[in-house]
């Protein structure tokens, strides 16, 4: 299935999850190289929109680009006219004036990507929209895995945490099921109601103590800026019951966290950096996933030289 938009994991079915895992394996490789830049998208242009703070995926995803050899045009909300009360709608026509191929957006809206398709001609990348999806984590969360596993068929993923306020959550569910894995939701009840389990399609549990069984466990931060009335009694309740540490992390299983993390809360500081704790991978694969997203909507997909949807 080639590529129109990303918008949510739903437009991944496993070819096109294989797909942009090999081409970013490809691009691993020119990431070792001196010289990093391959010219593939050189002429074509990258807008990054990003109206909620991020690190990893704003910064991976502009230097995906440039070493694609597009040109950018990086805009975050809070040093542009945004900020003076321009709408979504006049922001995303003002940027496509520009005639980008490509606009990554993230802002706190579910469907706020699917919404701008309307205004842009430009293939649109939702870089995590509100609590509802962040897709190219999933993707670069199935890239790292697979440099562990030949195949991700029967592994056992339990997500912790915050599933209720999660994106990723909700993404890699789908997406890790997707690549034939077993995945089991675990957070205390008010951070993971029963519908969840159902809606994602996968078993839900309250109970820490099955933990040592999941092949990779998937932590997720407690994510206080969208809580906005009381769904734990305190941070140390949530500690003592379903914090990650070395006395529930096994030396076999693999620790995973889409950052940013919040240490001594849903990680102990000590596991964070632990021979089996991946996170610092998941970021590496961010760069090289992006690119091959990157590729993929625009030399690999619907949209080659010359095309526009
Ligand atoms: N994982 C992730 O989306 O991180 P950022 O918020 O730093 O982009």
């Amino acid at each position: 299935m080639a590529l129109e938009h990303l918008l949510t994991v739903d437009d991944l079915d496993r070819e096109t999850i294989e797909r942009i895992v090999a081409r970013a394996g490809s691009f691993a490789e020119v990431s070792g190289r001196d010289i990093k830049k391959v010219p593939a998208l050189r002429g074509r242009t990258v807008a990054t929109l990003f109206y909620e703070n991020s690190t990893r995926t704003s910064s991976s995803f502009e230097l995906a680009a440039k070493r694609l050899s597009a040109d950018v045009i990086p805009i975050k909300a809070g040093g542009s006219s945004v900020a003076k009360g321009e709408s979504l709608e006049d922001t995303v026509r003002t940027l496509s004036a520009y005639g980008p191929e490509v606009i990554v957006l993230r802002a706190p809206w579910a469907g706020a990507g699917d919404m701008i398709t309307r205004w842009t001609d430009a293939a649109v990348v939702n870089a995590g929209d509100g609590k509802r999806e962040h897709p190219s984590q999933s993707l670069l969360d199935i890239y790292t895995l697979r440099r562990h596993f030949d195949s991700l068929e029967g592994k056992k993923i339990w997500i912790v945490g915050d599933i209720l306020h999660s994106r990723v959550a909700r993404s890699n569910a789908r997406a890790f099921r997707t690549m034939g894995a077993h995945v089991t939701l675990c957070g205390p009840p008010t951070l993971l109601p029963p519908q969840m389990g159902e809606a994602l399609g996968c078993e839900v549990t309250h109970d820490i103590t099955g933990v040592d069984d999941a092949d990779v466990i998937y932590t997720l931060r407690i994510q206080n800026e969208r809580m906005n009335e009381s769904f734990m009694p305190s941070l140390a309740e949530y500690v003592i019951g379903y914090q990650i540490n070395s006395k529930r992390l096994g030396a076999k299983q693999l620790l995973m966290h889409p950052g940013p993390v919040n240490r001594g809360v849903e990680l102990s500081a000590d596991v964070v950096g632990a021979p089996n704790s991946l996170i610092e991978q998941q970021v590496e694969s961010g760069l090289v996933v992006r690119m091959a997203i990157l590729y993929e909507l625009l030399a690999g997909g619907k949209r080659q030289m010359g095309e526009t949807a």
